[in-house]
């Protein structure tokens, strides 16, 4: 069945979802199967999310985080490192050269001050260039969900501090306009590909009520149809929020 079709008989059935997360886990074992250096894995890694993208993009899901690079990944080897990095400059240079046809809006979930000074300006532009278009995708770059706790804590008590704000008045959706994510939903699907099964302080605040779903194929190797599996294991799901049925 072709891309097209697959969607039109989705849509009869269920209503696209609204954001879905996808931790890109497998790229190194996916190297390495092949005698392959793990920075090959990422580059096919980087190529596995320009085509699950579009693919979301296809389904109708208006916002597409991907965890692209955590708090703890600078434990890796320079080399990987940096050709992580090499992988997302070229990804935003396209971005930026074809942001009218795309028209993807780009945000950045992470503290991007360690990232070097070209990056930081690659991302800040692709952000502000592209922020009238409704498709969204967050990167999550230097990312960490304890860590985005954290800073939401600290810039509400500067808040605080400043007379800005009462600590009385912080609750759920206060404390949610302080996070990477303010003003987007929760995402309704989380999907880890490779075989693991942890959450890699992935989201962790936004991800209260999310169905997640471990898969076992390694990322490079994700492709639409494993993305409809995805989805259909989460309709499959009976979504309660705490309540009876
Ligand atoms: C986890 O797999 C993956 C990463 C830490 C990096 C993900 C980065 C990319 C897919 C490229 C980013 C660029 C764009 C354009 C999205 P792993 O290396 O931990 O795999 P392993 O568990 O098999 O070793």
């Amino acid at each position: 069945m072709g891309l097209f079709q697959r969607k039109v008989q989705q849509e009869q059935e269920f209503p696209p979802l609204r954001h879905i997360a996808i931790i890109m886990d497998g790229n190194g074992r996916w190297a390495k199967k092949r005698g392959l250096p793990r920075t090959a894995g990422h580059a096919a890694g980087a190529e596995s999310f320009r085509r699950i993208a579009n693919y979301c993009r296809t389904l109708g899901v208006r916002y597409l985080t991907v965890y692209a690079f955590s708090t703890e990944n600078w434990k890796r080897s320079q080399e990987e490192v940096g050709g992580i990095m090499t992988l997302l400059r070229k990804y935003l240079e396209e971005a930026l050269r074809d942001m009218e046809k795309n028209k993807v809006h780009f945000c950045f979930f992470g503290d991007l001050s360690r990232l070097s000074p070209d990056l930081q300006e690659l991302c800040r532009d692709a952000e502000s260039r592209s922020r009238d278009y409704e498709v969204q995708v967050n990167f999550c770059l230097n990312y960490g969900g304890r860590d985005e706790i954290v800073r939401a804590a600290r810039l509400f008590a500067q808040e605080v501090a400043e007379g800005k704000r009462q600590p009385e008045e912080l609750d759920e959706a206060i404390f949610s306009q302080y996070l990477y994510s303010a003003d987007i939903p929760d995402p309704e699907l989380i999907i880890r590909p490779s075989g693991e099964e942890r959450i890699s302080n992935f989201l962790l605040w936004q991800s209260a009520y999310s169905e997640y779903v471990f898969m076992d194929v390694l990322w490079p190797d994700f492709g639409p149809k494993d993305l409809d599996e995805a989805i259909a294991q989460f309709h499959r799901r009976n979504r309660r929020f705490g309540g009876a049925k």
